[in-house]
């Protein structure tokens, strides 16, 4: 595992973006697992940025999200879809039918679950899998539990993620309670991970890189896989 240490958001978001820019070069059809939320922001910033310049072309990139919230559509201003087309998707040359993410508003959530580990698969696995972590050690929407999900999964959120999440709506009680994630068996299926982390991860961090490997802390898995970067803000 390789911890790199950077001061500030900008600086992370910059870094992180090369590196995904480089997975992009060497393998232009590569499969980029995705993740959203407020950490990486700046990196799709950074990504366009990078396109807008001619320096990337995403036109073979296929891409596969950790997680959907259960019960909004696509369309919705609180989907995770909606987030990455805004974010990255409408602004490169990304296909769009080469962009997933689990569908939150399946009517068989069951069958959606099967179904979407089943196309990660038919993609040929991830290449390199973007990550951020919860304040309680979250990776996707794996939340501290007795066991490793294997696969992708429907999750009932806990009080603290609803509560972190709920500054993206306009009440607490439109935030969903229920998720469609990789599990972390799916995430562990990738051949590299980049995690990262502001400022105010570095506690749960420290606990998951070199405390006891548990499903209670879930990123703490991420001390068996052979292919890890961290990159963690020393400042907000
Ligand atoms: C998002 C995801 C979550 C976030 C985590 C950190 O797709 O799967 O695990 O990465 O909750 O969120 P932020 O970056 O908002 O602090």
């Amino acid at each position: 595992m390789r911890v790199l240490e950077v001061s500030n958001y900008e600086e992370m978001s910059a870094l992180a973006a090369e590196l995904i820019g480089a997975q992009v070069l060497l393998k232009p059809r590569c499969v980029l697992g995705l993740a959203t939320g407020s950490s990486p922001i700046g990196t799709y910033e950074r990504l366009v940025e990078a396109h807008r310049e001619g320096r990337l072309d995403f036109s073979q990139v296929r891409t596969v999200n950790l997680d959907e919230y259960c019960g909004l559509r696509g369309d919705d201003p609180n989907s995770y879809r909606f987030f990455m087309d805004h974010h990255l998707f409408s602004r490169v040359n990304l296909q769009r039918e080469n962009t997933h993410l689990p569908n939150g508003a399946a009517p068989d959530l069951e069958e959606e679950c099967h179904r979407y580990e089943a196309l990660i698969q038919s993609l040929g696995g991830v290449d390199l899998q973007l990550l951020g972590i919860g304040r309680n050690g979250h990776i996707g929407f794996n939340e501290p539990s007795d066991s490793f999900p294997p696969v992708v999964h429907t999750v009932q959120l806990t009080e603290s993620t609803i509560q972190a999440n709920s500054r993206l709506f306009e009440r607490i009680e439109d935030v969903p309670t229920q998720a469609i994630t990789m599990g972390v068996g799916t995430i562990l299926k990738a051949e590299r991970i980049l995690l990262i982390a502001g400022a105010d991860k570095r506690y749960i961090l420290e606990e998951a890189l070199t405390g006891r490997v548990t499903p209670q802390v879930p990123a703490s898995v991420l001390q068996l896989h052979r292919d890890v970067t961290v990159i963690v803000c020393r400042e907000e």
